[in-house]
């Protein structure tokens, strides 16, 4: 590959991930990280990194001319619970950005993306277990509806002018280097954090509420598989399933029981609980294992020592 990678949302929950990840791979010089403002972790600061907002076309073009970008991963967007209280602000940023990159790329002047879609796009009429790769898919938030409008444009600048996009519909992801912000599944980071802070957890969903969710860590692979995958390997160019782990607040409750001696968790639902109530509890990635080999590493024991483990250290307990 000739050209550099570029993360758009480099500060935020997967792109601090992803961009340590992309550096370890290719070299530091090689990634260049993206944001509207500077992260706290200096490991990102040691690196190409860029202000900048994805919503302003020629900021963005700007900066892929710049660095010869090749590659883009676009994380840029409003999640769930905050997107339902700026409707029109989470459709502007969750679509501008994403059209900003499908031109730059029908230009040529980059030449791939990588682009998350989320259980999010499915709704209530949306077959709940196993939810396939293809079912009804009717979103009831504007973060789901701009999900699913992006997947359609991603499919459509493929087909029609041959834009290599590729795209995963990510479960809820679970880390411990960067923390979520505004979305209905991260209850399932939170939980970790009180538990080895306070011992007890109050779950904004209810007990029996189970979504798909996923480790950080197999996010990243299967982010970085998929994007890396050989072109005729990828035959899904809306957005492919990812299944991961499911589960309700009472199965991870029980899960980090096991490691701290009388945790307790009690269940005060809000608003996220509707959200939560629309979407999957499982998911079918059958697409995903066929066409580029997906397989998840981490079942929900191996997740909870994972993260109590790092945690622990993070938080100096
Ligand atoms: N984690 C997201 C949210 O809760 C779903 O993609 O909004």
């Amino acid at each position: 590959m000739s050209g550099t990678i570029l993360i758009l949302g480099a500060c935020g929950q997967i792109g601090t991930e992803l961009t340590l990840a992309l550096r370890d791979k290719y070299g530091t010089d090689q990634i260049v990280a993206s944001d509207i403002r500077r992260s706290d972790l200096a490991e990102l600061q040691n690196g190409p990194f860029e202000i900048l907002d994805a919503s302003n076309a020629d900021a963005l073009r700007a900066v892929c001319e710049q660095y010869k970008v090749h590659t883009v991963y676009h994380l840029v967007a409003m999640l769930s619970a905050t997107g339902e209280k700026f409707p029109m602000k989470a459709w502007d940023l969750n679509m501008q950005s994403l059209l900003h990159v499908l031109e730059l790329a029908r230009e040529g002047i980059i030449q791939k993306i990588f682009w998350p879609s989320s259980i999010a796009v499915f709704g209530p009429t949306t077959p709940k277990e196993h939810t396939p790769q293809q079912t009804i898919m009717e979103p009831s938030t504007v973060y789901g509806i701009s999900k699913l409008a992006g997947e359609r444009w991603c499919e459509y600048y493929f087909n029609k002018y041959g834009v290599d996009v590729r795209s995963i519909r990510y479960p809820g992801l679970i880390s411990w280097k960067s923390q979520p912000g505004g979305g209905t599944t991260d209850y399932a980071v939170e939980i970790y954090y009180k538990a080895l802070e306070e011992g007890r957890y109050t779950s904004f969903l209810s007990e029996h509420r189970a979504l798909p969710m996923m480790y950080m860590d197999d996010a990243i692979r299967a982010t970085i598989e998929l994007t890396e995958a050989p072109v005729e390997q990828v035959k899904v160019r809306n957005s492919y399933n990812l299944a991961g782990i499911s589960f309700d607040p009472v199965t991870i409750a029980a899960s980090i029981a096991g490691h701290i001696d009388g945790f307790e968790m009690d269940c005060v639902p809000d608003f996220r609980e509707n959200i939560a109530a629309s979407w999957p509890a499982s998911i079918d990635d059958s697409a995903a294992q066929a066409d580029w080999n997906w397989q998840p590493e981490y079942d929900l024991e191996a997740m909870t020592a994972a993260m109590l483990g790092n945690l622990k250290v993070k938080l100096g307990l």
